[in-house]
């Protein structure tokens, strides 16, 4: 017999699980970098928008399409669908989430990777160790490998201890230490020189940078913080206990995302800018803000350097807060195959983990190998088109091929009078129509259908 499916034991077990693969580093990274280069407040309030309008209503999918099926998601769109087109659909969707969803961790581990790199950087130079510490930051594919590789055994290591002792108990646990982190680091980032013309840079709208690109910018942005499309909120609500109100805990993922990213652009901007009053280029050639890698691995580090002994602790701190926020995102990419393959192929947890963490593994370290032709190219086709074009997938069951009855009797568990409430008029047509819509007409604008 198999074991029994594994369960969120509290609320905020699953809401700091779920917000802990939302906030990551699109949030602490992504966000306030594209804020900088689209008009500081003006992509703040497009994003704002665009999360509530667009991103939840595509999460309360997930989360309503999991929790009703309380299996992974190619068995949840199998069981909704109503034919053999239907279910060929399902399958396609199911088994692109699982994939996409792979390909994402494949990236994120590289990435992840060197901030584990980075964070051990300062403990180095602690002990003397300069040779050590020198060889951390080098980009070498030898450092890459092998720090890929812990950062991969790291994730591997909670999975394997299954929902609740590994994903819930390690999101409880280091989603407050993210939220000290970030707040202490920004206390000390404002006291220094240069830091109010990154916040003036940050939150003085420009309205002059609005544009459709801008909205396409923000929607990908959103889709990316709340990791939609995969089916990791779709598993993680096949976790959660019927009790709950989804509408609720869905709002409030979506608004502890969006806060986190908000918070973030008051540490990252501002110190871009006490980076430049301390000598640091912040500026690329071709004139907007340094924002890739070389704004994390060359800016910001160039920044504690000058901060004597306590840059070794504020490298410390921030290079901790970029771990733990990959860390509880990177666990929910992992579940995703792994559910399917404990559900589907029959697998025990431990094995399926093994496994699948190590296939994914292989594809970072062919990433690693062939990194000029592969990492931008599997972060496009991962985020720019798997996303959004699962997203609008996982809208339309939600919308078109799930009974409506069906919809609303799994959302009036734990939310009895659903039925009369403002969501239930509007959630969806909104999935029906708005997101589908609007989802593709942004994604045909961002891969150049309109152009031309
Ligand atoms: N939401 C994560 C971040 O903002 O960094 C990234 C992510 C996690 C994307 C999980 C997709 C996913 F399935």
């Amino acid at each position: 017999m198999s074991a029994p499916r594994g369960q969120f034991s509290s609320n905020i077990g699953f809401l700091m699980a779920a917000a802990g693969s939302a906030v990551g580093l699109g949030n602490i990274w992504g966000f306030p970098t594209k804020a900088a280069q689209n008009g500081g407040a003006a992509f703040v309030v497009v994003y704002l928008l665009l999360a509530f309008l667009l991103a939840y209503p595509a999460l309360m999918a997930e989360l309503t399409i999991g929790r009703h099926a309380r299996s992974n998601m190619v068995q949840a769109l199998r069981g909704i669908s109503t034919g053999p087109i239907s279910r060929l659909f399902g399958n396609l969707t199911g088994f692109g989430g699982i994939i996409v969803a792979s390909l994402i961790l494949s990236f994120y581990s590289i990435v992840a990777g060197w901030m584990v790199a980075y964070l051990a950087e300062p403990f180095a130079r602690l002990l003397g160790a300069g040779e050590i510490a020198n060889w951390l930051t080098s980009g070498s594919i030898g450092r890459n490998l092998l720090f890929a590789a812990i950062f991969s055994g790291m994730t591997m290591a909670i999975i394997a201890s299954g929902v609740e002792k590994g994903i819930e108990r390690w999101s409880t646990l280091l989603m407050p230490a993210l939220i000290i982190l970030l707040l202490l680091l920004i206390v000390y980032v404002l006291t220094q020189p240069g830091a109010i013309t990154g916040l003036e840079t940050y939150l003085i709208p420009d309205f002059s940078h609005f544009s459709w690109s801008l909205v396409i910018s923000a929607m990908g942005q959103a889709f990316f913080s709340l990791s939609l499309g995969v089916g990791t909120m779709l598993i993680y609500g096949s976790y959660l206990s019927q009790q709950e109100s989804l509408p609720r805990l869905g709002a409030l993922v979506t608004l502890i995302d969006v806060g986190i990213a908000f918070t973030a652009g008051l540490l990252i901007l501002p110190a871009m800018y006490v980076a430049q009053e301390a000598g640091t280029q912040i500026f690329a050639a071709s004139g907007e803000l340094i924002a890739g890698p070389d704004l994390i691995l060359q800016v910001l580090p160039a920044l504690f350097n000058t901060m004597g002994t306590a840059g070794l602790f504020v490298a410390i701190a921030f290079f901790a807060l970029m771990t733990i926020a990959s860390v509880t995102s990177s666990i929910s990419m992992l579940e995703v195959p792994v559910a399917f393959s404990i559900e589907n192929l029959k697998l025990g947890r431990k094995t399926a983990t093994l496994l699948v963490g190590l296939i994914i593994f292989a594809i970072s370290s062919l990433i690693i190998f062939n990194f000029d032709s592969l990492f931008v190219l599997v972060i496009s086709i991962s985020t720019e088109y798997g996303q959004p074009l699962l997203g609008v997938a996982l809208c339309i069951f939600a919308g078109w091929i799930w009974r409506r009855d069906e919809v609303l009797k799994e959302l009036k568990k734990g939310h009895e009078n659903i039925g009369s409430t403002l969501f239930w008029k509007i959630w969806p047509w909104y999935v029906r129509l708005v997101c589908p819509v609007l989802i593709l007409a942004a994604f045909a604008q961002s891969v150049g259908l309109f152009s031309g």
